[in-house]
C-alpha cells in the first residue's frame, strides 16, 4: 500500500508526543502544605486516582489553582471543593474536615458509594452539601445536626432509605433540602416542620407512604414544595394555604391523594405552578381563585374532579397553561377563558364538557396547543381559527363537531398536528390545507367528507401521517402524495377512491398503508408488496395482486438507505411473505438487497406490549416521572422508528422536550440480555460531553425498555444532508458538524473508561442542537469494549449498510477501528452530500468505493466528488477533509488513524486557518492531491 509511509509517520509522531510528556514530569518534591496533603487523602482515597483530578499534585505548594478547589483570595484557605461530574469512583471522600475554612463541598454526580460518611458530620462550617447522583446507600444519620451552619443539603439521586431523622429538622439555618429520588420508605415526618427557615422543600421520588403531615404548614418561607411520586395518601393539607411565600411549585402529583382540593390552597399569591394531576381527588373544583394573582400553571389532569369549570379561571390574568383531562368534567368551557391574554396551553381531554367551543378562543395569538378531544363539545369550527397563529396542535377528535373545515385554517403556519378525526365534519377538504408547512399529523377519519383528495395536500412537505379514512371521499389518490418524502404512515381506507394506486407512492418507505376497501383497480406498486400491507389492500375488487414487470424497479435504496431513520432495511433474511404476494416478489426483494446483506443481517426485534411494572434510572436531576414518560408513548407522537424500536417525542409538563427511544426486546426471549443492557445503560447515562446526546433516564420493565434523551430541534445530519432542507448546510457548518462528532467520538474512544464503541455511526446517529452543534446518539448497539471484544457471538453485525467496515466480513470482533471506518462514510457524506448508497453508484459500489473511483480520473474526477451544492469557494477546504475521510476509510483497520488523530487533523482543517495563509495553502493543497491521489 502506498499510503502506508504517511500514516506510519503519524503514528510515530503522536508516540514521540507521548515520550516527551513523560520526560518532563517533574521529580517529587516534599509535601508543602497541609492543605495539599488532605486533598491529596482524598484524592488517593478513590479508586481511581489516576484517571481523576489530574492537576492535583503533591508536589504543588497550594492547592489553590486545583480544578474543583476555591480558595479564599487573600487568606489562600480552601472554602469551596466542587468535584461535581468528574468520575470519581470509591467511597464518598471525607477526610475533609481539617480544611477549616471550608463551607462548601460537592461530590455530585459521580460513582461514589458507601453510606454516608459520618467523618463529614466534623465539618462544622460547612454551608452546602451537595452528595447528590452518587450510590450511597443506608440510612441518614440523625447526627447530621451537628452540621449547625448548614444553609443547602441535596442528596438526591442516591439509594438512601429508612427515616428523615429528627436531627435534620435542628439545623436552624437550613433553607434547602433536597431529598429527591431516594429509596426513603417511613412516612415523611412532622418535625420537619421546625425548619423555620426552609425555602426550598423537595421529596419527591421516595416512598414514603401515609399522609402529607400538617405541619408542613408551619413552613412559612416556603419557596417550593415538590411531593411528586411519593406514595402519599391522605388529603391535601388544608395548611398548606398558610405557605404564603409559596412561588416557584406546589407539585404533589403522582400520589394517591384523595378529598377535595381545599380552597384555601386557591389563595396562594405568589404561586405561578400548581400540579395535582394524577391523584385521586374528587369533588368540584374550588370557584374562590381569585387570589391566585401569580399563577401561570394549574393541572388538574387525571383525577375524579366533577362538576363545571369555575368561570373565576377566567379572570386569571398570569394562566399560561391549564390542564384538566382525564376527570368528569361537564359544562361549558368560561368564556372569560378565551380572554386571557397569556394562555398558550390548553388541553381539556377525556371529559363530558359540552357546548360550542368559543370563538373567542380563538382570538388569543398566545395559543399554542388545543386538546379538547373527546367530549361532547358541538356545532361548527369557527373561522376565527384562523386568527391563533401561534397554533401548533389543534386536536378536537372524539367530538360531535359538524359544518365544514374553514378554509382560515390554512392560515396557521405553525400548526404540526391537526386531529379532527371521530367527528361530523362535512364537506370538501380544503385545499387551503396545502399552506399547512409546517404539518406532520392530518388526521380526519371518521367524518363524512365528500369530493376529492385535494392535490395540495402535497405541498405539506413535512407530513409524517396522514389519515382520512372512513369518509366518503372520491376520485383518485394524487400521485403528487409520492412527494411527501417523510410521510410513513398513511391511510385512505374505506373510501369511494378509484383508479391505480400511483406508482409515486412506491418511493415511500411505509409503516403503515392502508387503501382497503375503496374501488381501486391496477396493479399494486412494487415496493409495497411486502408482508406487513397483506391486509392493506383488501376490498378492492379490481386490484390485481401481482406486481411484478413494474415499469421500473422502485428504488431498493429506500428502504435501504438511512435517509429516514424510519426506511430501515426490511430485516433479516426470515421473509415470511403472505397471501398472494408470493415467491416472486421475495427473489426480487431479496436480490435487490442481496448486496448490503453480505456483511449484515439486519438488527431485528419484536414488538411487545407488554403493561408491566416500570422502574426508571435518572442519570440527571429529572423533573418528570416514568409516568410521565410512559404517558407519552402515544402513538401520536411518534417521530421516527429505528431498527432497534420507535422514537417519541414529548412534550413534559415542566416543558422539556425529550425523545423518548422504546426499544423492543429481543425475540429470542434471551432475558440474560436484558441483565447486560441495564449494566450498559448505566454506563451511558454517565457519559458527560457537550457532544454526547444527554441520556436522562432510563426505564424498563420486563418487556421494553425505555431511554429518554434530551430532544433536538434540529433533527439528524442525516436529516439535514438528505433532505429538501439541504440547501440550508453550508461548508462551514458541515466541517462544525464533522468536527463536534469526532470529538464526541474521541471521548467515547478515548477519554471514557471502560472504552465505548458506538457501533452504529452514521448521518443518522448524528444529532443537531439548536446551533448545529453535533450530538453523538443512540448506542443501540454499543457494546462496551469489555464484551464487545470477547467473543461475541452477535446474531447480527451491528450497523447499517454502507457504513459497515470491511472487516465484519470476516471477523466478529469489533473495535475502535469499525466506528472509524463508519465516520469516515459520514466525512464523505458531508462532502458529496451524497447518501453511503445511492441507485446512482452502481450495483454494488457504496461511497467509499465511489469516491475512490471518482478520485483515479485525471481530470476532474475529484470535482465530480465534491457536492456541487456547496459553491466553489469552499472546494479548497474541503479538501483536507477528504483526506480524513480517505484516512478512515482504508481497508486495513490498523491503517485507520484513531479518533484523537481524527480530531487533530479535522482542527488543522479548519476552513478559516486555511484561507488566512493562502500562500501556504497552495504548497499544502498540492502535497494534499499527491496524497490523495495515492490512495
Ligand atoms: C408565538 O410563539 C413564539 C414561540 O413559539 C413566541 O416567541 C411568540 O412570543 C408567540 N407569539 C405570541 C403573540 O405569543
Ligand atoms: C386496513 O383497513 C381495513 C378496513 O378498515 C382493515 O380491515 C385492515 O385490517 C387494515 N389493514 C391494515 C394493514 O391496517
Amino acid at each position: 500500500m502506498k499510503d502506508k509511509d504517511g500514516s506510519f509517520a503519524m503514528c510515530v509522531l503522536v508516540l514521540i508526543g507521548g515520550l516527551i510528556l513523560v520526560e518532563l514530569a517533574p521529580p517529587i518534591k516534599p509535601i508543602a502544605s497541609v492543605q495539599v496533603k488532605i486533598l491529596m487523602e482524598l484524592k488517593n482515597s478513590l479508586e481511581n486516582p489516576d484517571k481523576v483530578l489530574t492537576n492535583w499534585r503533591e508536589t504543588d505548594e497550594t492547592p489553590c489553582g486545583w480544578t474543583g478547589v476555591t480558595c479564599d483570595p487573600n487568606l489562600k484557605l480552601v472554602t469551596d471543593i466542587d468535584l461535581s461530574n468528574m468520575n470519581l469512583r470509591g467511597l464518598v471522600p471525607s477526610l475533609i474536615c481539617d480544611l477549616q475554612n471550608l463551607v462548601s463541598y460537592n461530590v455530585g454526580n459521580n460513582y461514589l458509594g458507601g453510606s454516608f460518611p459520618a467523618k463529614l458530620l466534623h465539618c462544622s462550617k460547612l454551608e452546602y452539601l451537595n452528595l447528590s447522583q452518587n450510590l450511597i446507600v443506608g440510612e441518614l444519620p440523625n447526627g447530621i445536626s451537628r452540621l449547625q451552619s448548614l444553609r443547602n443539603l441535596d442528596l438526591s439521586g442516591n439509594d438512601f432509605s429508612g427515616s428523615i431523622p429528627p436531627g435534620l429538622s435542628d439545623l436552624p439555618l437550613l433553607e434547602s433540602l433536597i431529598l429527591t429520588n431516594n429509596l426513603l420508605n417511613d412516612t415523611i415526618p412532622s418535625h420537619l416542620g421546625k425548619l423555620s427557615n426552609l425555602k426550598w422543600l423537595d421529596l419527591a421520588y421516595n416512598s414514603f407512604g401515609g399522609v402529607i403531615p400538617e405541619e408542613l404548614g408551619n413552613l412559612s418561607q416556603l419557596l417550593y414544595i415538590r411531593l411528586t411520586k411519593a406514595n402519599l395518601s391522605g388529603t391535601i393539607p388544608n395548611s398548606f394555604g398558610n405557605l404564603t411565600q409559596l412561588t416557584y411549585f406546589l407539585d404533589l402529583s403522582y400520589n394517591n391523594l384523595q378529598g377535595s382540593i381545599p380552597s384555601s390552597i386557591m389563595q396562594l399569591p405568589k404561586l405561578s405552578k400548581m400540579e395535582l394531576y394524577s391523584n385521586n381527588l374528587s369533588g368540584h373544583i374550588p370557584r374562590d381563585m381569585k387570589n391566585l394573582l401569580s399563577i401561570t400553571d394549574i393541572d388538574l389532569s387525571n383525577n375524579s374532579l366533577s362538576g363545571s369549570i369555575p368561570d373565576e379561571i377566567g379572570k386569571l390574568q398570569t394562566l399560561e397553561l391549564l390542564h384538566s383531562w382525564g376527570n368528569h368534567l361537564e359544562g361549558e368551557i368560561p368564556p372569560g377563558l378565551a380572554d386571557l391574554p397569556k394562555l398558550n396551553k390548553l388541553r381539556l381531554f377525556n371529559n363530558n364538557l359540552s357546548g360550542k367551543i368559543p370563538a373567542g378562543l380563538w382570538n388569543s395569538v398566545h395559543l399554542e396547543i388545543v386538546d379538547l378531544s373527546y367530549n361532547n363539545f358541538q356545532g361548527g369550527i369557527s373561522p376565527d381559527v384562523g386568527l391563533a397563529t401561534n397554533l401548533t396542535l389543534l386536536i378536537l377528535s372524539g367530538n360531535r363537531l359538524n359544518g365544514s373545515i374553514p378554509p382560515e385554517i390554512g392560515n396557521l403556519p405553525k400548526l404540526n398536528k391537526l386531529h379532527l378525526s371521530q367527528n361530523l365534519i362535512s364537506g370538501s377538504i380544503p385545499l387551503h390545507l396545502g399552506n399547512l408547512s409546517g404539518l406532520n399529523e392530518l388526521f380526519l377519519s371518521d367524518n363524512h367528507f365528500s369530493g376529492t383528495i385535494p392535490p395540495e395536500i402535497s405541498k405539506c412537505y413535512q407530513l409524517i401521517q396522514l389519515n382520512l379514512s372512513r369518509n366518503s371521499l372520491t376520485g383518485s389518490i394524487p400521485s403528487e402524495l409520492g412527494n411527501l418524502k417523510d410521510l410513513n404512515q398513511l391511510d385512505l381506507s374505506e373510501n369511494n377512491l378509484s383508479g391505480e394506486i400511483p406508482v409515486e407512492l412506491g418511493k415511500l418507505s411505509f409503516l403503515s398503508f392502508n387503501v382497503s376497501f375503496n374501488k381501486l383497480s391496477g396493479a399494486v406498486p412494487q415496493c409495497l408488496i411486502n408482508e406487513k400491507f397483506n391486509t392493506s389492500f383488501i376490498g378492492n375488487a379490481d386490484l390485481r395482486a401481482e406486481a411484478l414487470k413494474a415499469v421500473k424497479p422502485c428504488s431498493a435504496t429506500a428502504a435501504d438507505l438511512p435517509a429516514h431513520e424510519s426506511s430501515k432495511g426490511p430485516g433479516p433474511l426470515v421473509w415470511a411473505v403472505g397471501g398472494t404476494f408470493a415467491a416472486a416478489a421475495l427473489i426480487y426483494l431479496v436480490e435487490s438487497c442481496l448486496h448490503f446483506r453480505k456483511y449484515k443481517a439486519c438488527f431485528n426485534m419484536e414488538e411487545t406490549e407488554g403493561r408491566a411494572l416500570w422502574s426508571m434510572t435518572s442519570f440527571h436531576k429529572l423533573g418528570f416521572s416514568e409516568y410521565e414518560v410512559l404517558s407519552s408513548l402515544d402513538e401520536d407522537n411518534v417521530i421516527g422508528t429505528g431498527g432497534a424500536g420507535k422514537v417519541y417525542k414529548a412534550t413534559l409538563s415542566n416543558g422539556q422536550e425529550v425523545a423518548i427511544k422504546k426499544l423492543r426486546t429481543e425475540a429470542t426471549g434471551d432475558k440474560k440480555h436484558d441483565y447486560g443492557f441495564n449494566a450498559e445503560v448505566e454506563t451511558l447515562g454517565k457519559l458527560r460531553h457537550k457532544n454526547i446526546v444527554k441520556l436522562l433516564c432510563c426505564c424498563s420493565s420486563q418487556d421494553a425498555k425505555l431511554l429518554v434523551y434530551d430532544y433536538m430541534p434540529n433533527g439528524s445530519l442525516g436529516d439535514q444532508l438528505h433532505s429538501p432542507k439541504a440547501s440550508s448546510l453550508n461548508w462551514a457548518t458541515r466541517y462544525k458538524i464533522a468536527l463536534g462528532a469526532a470529538e464526541g467520538l474521541a471521548y467515547l474512544h478515548h477519554d471514557y473508561n471502560p472504552t465505548v464503541l458506538h457501533c452504529d455511526v452514521k448521518s443518522n446517529n448524528i444529532l443537531l442542537d439548536l446551533d448545529y452543534e453535533a450530538r453523538v446518539a443512540d448506542f443501540g448497539l454499543a457494546r462496551i469494549l469489555q464484551t464487545c471484544g470477547k467473543e461475541v457471538s452477535f446474531s447480527s453485525v451491528p450497523g447499517t449498510c454502507g457504513y459497515i467496515a470491511p472487516e465484519y466480513a470476516y471477523t466478529p470482533k469489533v473495535n475502535e477501528k469499525s466506528d472509524i471506518y463508519s465516520f469516515g462514510v459520514v466525512l464523505m457524506e458531508l462532502i458529496t452530500g451524497k447518501m453511503p448508497v445511492e441507485p446512482e453508484f452502481g450495483d454494488g459500489v457504496d461511497i467509499v468505493r465511489w469516491v475512490c473511483d471518482k478520485l483515479q480520473i485525471k481530470d476532474g474526477g475529484l470535482l465530480e466528488v465534491l457536492d456541487p451544492r456547496l459553491g466553489r469557494g469552499s472546494r479548497e477546504d474541503m479538501l483536507p477533509v477528504l483526506k480524513v475521510a480517505l484516512l478512515c476509510t482504508r481497508t486495513l483497520p490498523m491503517q485507520r488513524p484513531s479518533m484523537r488523530e481524527v480530531v487533530q487533523m479535522l482542527l488543522e482543517a479548519h476552513p478559516k486557518q486555511i484561507h488566512k495563509d493562502a500562500k501556504h495553502f497552495s504548497a499544502k493543497r498540492d502535497s494534499l492531491l499527491v496524497q490523495i491521489n495515492l490512495k
